[in-house]
C-alpha cells in the first residue's frame, strides 16, 4: 500500500517534519535566546523518545519521508543517538538529519553517525573567537571548528553551515566564510535574521540579495538549477564542488512551496515558524488515542497551516524565540 500524501488547504506537501528535542541551549545567540533566558519547558512535560516515536511514526504513515532533529541544542537531550537510532528504523523514515550549535560534536559525531543521522547542519556565524562570544556568549569558536573536523572525519558529507547574516555584527565575514567553506568542502548558508521574539526583531536584519549578487560576482558562481528540499536558493561554482544557499524569508519568501512543519518538544506541532497556528499532540498521546486517532489529529493539525508568515507585515507578531519552536 502506498502511504497517503499529507497534503495541507493550499495543495502543499508535507514531507519534512522538524522535530525540537530540548528548548535548551548550552548558547544565548544574540537573534534567539535572551541573555538571561530560563523560561524552559518543564521535564515532565517533554515528549519521550517513545512519544516522539511514536508522533514520527504516524507522520511516516502519513508520507512524510524526511526528519531533521532540532531544538534548543539537541545534543544537550540525553543518549540523543538513542533516538536517532530507534527513528531511523521506523518504516518510512528515508532521511534523518540533525541541526548543532556544534559545540557538543565532536563528542556525539561518532554514535550519531552509527545511528543513521545522514546529513548535518551546524550553526557558525563568525570566524573571530571575540564576535562568536558576543553573538552566542559563549567562547566556543575552538570547540565548534573541532566538532566540524570531527564529524567531517567520521564520514559526514556535506556538512553544511549556517550563518545568520547580521547588519554591523558579522556582515563583513560572509566573503571569509565562503573562503573557509570552500577550504574545507562545506556548504555555507546565509540566513537573513526573522522576527522571532525582541531577540530576533533586534539583531539587524540584512537584506541577503546585493550579498548575493556580489558573491556571485567574486567567485563566479552560476545559480544551481536543482534546490534542495527546503526553501535555500543556491549558487553554485561551475565545476559544482562548492555552493552557496541563500535563506531569505524576508526578502524573498518562499511559503509557496513550503513543506514542513515542526514538533516542539513539549509535543505541539506549530504549522508556521511566522504565526501561531499550533495543535497540542502531548494531551492526546497521554490520553491513550489510537495510532487512527493519532493520524486523524495529526491531518486535522495540517489543516490549520496558514498560507504564509506576516514576518514584514506584522513584524512584532511572534513573541516565541526560535529555540522554543525549533530553529
Ligand atoms: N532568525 C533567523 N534564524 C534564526 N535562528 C535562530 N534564531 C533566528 C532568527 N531570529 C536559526 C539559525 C541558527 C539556528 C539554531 O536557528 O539558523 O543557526
Ligand atoms: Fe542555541 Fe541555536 Fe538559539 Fe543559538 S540559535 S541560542 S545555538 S538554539
Amino acid at each position: 500500500m502506498s502511504p497517503d500524501v499529507l497534503q495541507d488547504r493550499f495543495g502543499r506537501r508535507i514531507d519534512y517534519l522538524r522535530l525540537s528535542v530540548t528548548d535548551r541551549c548550552d548558547m544565548r545567540c544574540s537573534y534567539c535566546m535572551p541573555e538571561g533566558f530560563s523560561d524552559y519547558e518543564e521535564p515532565q512535560d517533554w515528549l519521550s523518545f517513545a512519544e516522539i516515536e511514536r508522533v514520527v511514526a504516524a507522520f511516516a504513515r502519513l508520507g512524510t519521508s524526511r526528519f531533521r532533529i532540532t531544538g534548543g541544542e539537541p545534543l544537550l537531550r540525553r543518549n540523543l543517538s538513542q533516538l536517532a537510532a530507534n527513528l531511523n528504523r521506523l518504516p518510512g523514515v528515508h532521511d534523518l538529519s540533525l541541526s548543532t550549535n556544534g559545540t557538543q560534536l565532536a563528542r556525539h559525531a561518532a554514535a550519531l553517525k552509527a545511528a543513521g543521522v545522514s546529513r548535518l547542519n551546524v550553526s557558525l556565524d563568525s570566524l573571530c573567537a571575540e564576535r562568536v562570544l558576543d553573538i552566542t556568549r559563549r567562547d566556543a569558536l575552538a570547540q565548534i571548528q573541532d566538532g566540524l573536523l570531527v564529524a567531517q572525519s567520521c564520514g559526514f558529507a556535506p556538512i553544511k553551515i549556517n550563518m545568520v547574516v547580521m547588519g554591523g555584527v558579522n556582515e563583513d565575514e560572509v566573503d571569509n566564510m565562503a573562503e573557509y567553506c570552500f577550504r574545507h568542502g562545506f556548504v555555507l548558508r546565509l540566513i537573513e535574521t526573522m522576527p522571532m521574539g525582541n531577540t530576533g526583531r533586534n539583531a539587524g536584519y540584512v537584506d541577503l540579495q546585493p550579498i548575493r549578487q556580489r558573491l556571485q560576482a567574486r567567485f563566479g558562481l552560476v545559480d544551481g538549477v536543482v534546490r534542495g528540499g527546503g526553501p535555500a536558493r543556491y549558487l553554485v561554482s561551475p565545476d559544482g564542488d562548492f555552493s552557496i544557499g541563500f535563506i531569505t524569508p524576508l526578502s524573498q519568501h518562499f511559503c509557496e512551496t513550503c513543506n514542513r512543519v515542526r514538533l516542539s518538544v513539549e509535543g505541539t506541532l506549530y504549522l508556521c515558524l511566522g504565526q501561531e497556528h499550533q495543535f497540542a499532540l502531548r494531551p492526546l498521546l497521554r490520553a491513550g488515542i489510537s495510532d487512527a486517532e493519532l493520524d486523524a489529529a495529526i491531518r486535522s493539525a495540517i489543516e490549520l497551516k496558514p498560507e504564509r508568515h506576516e514576518f514584514r507585515e506584522q513584524p512584532g507578531k511572534i513573541i516565541r524565540v526560535m529555540s522554543k519552536t525549533g530553529g
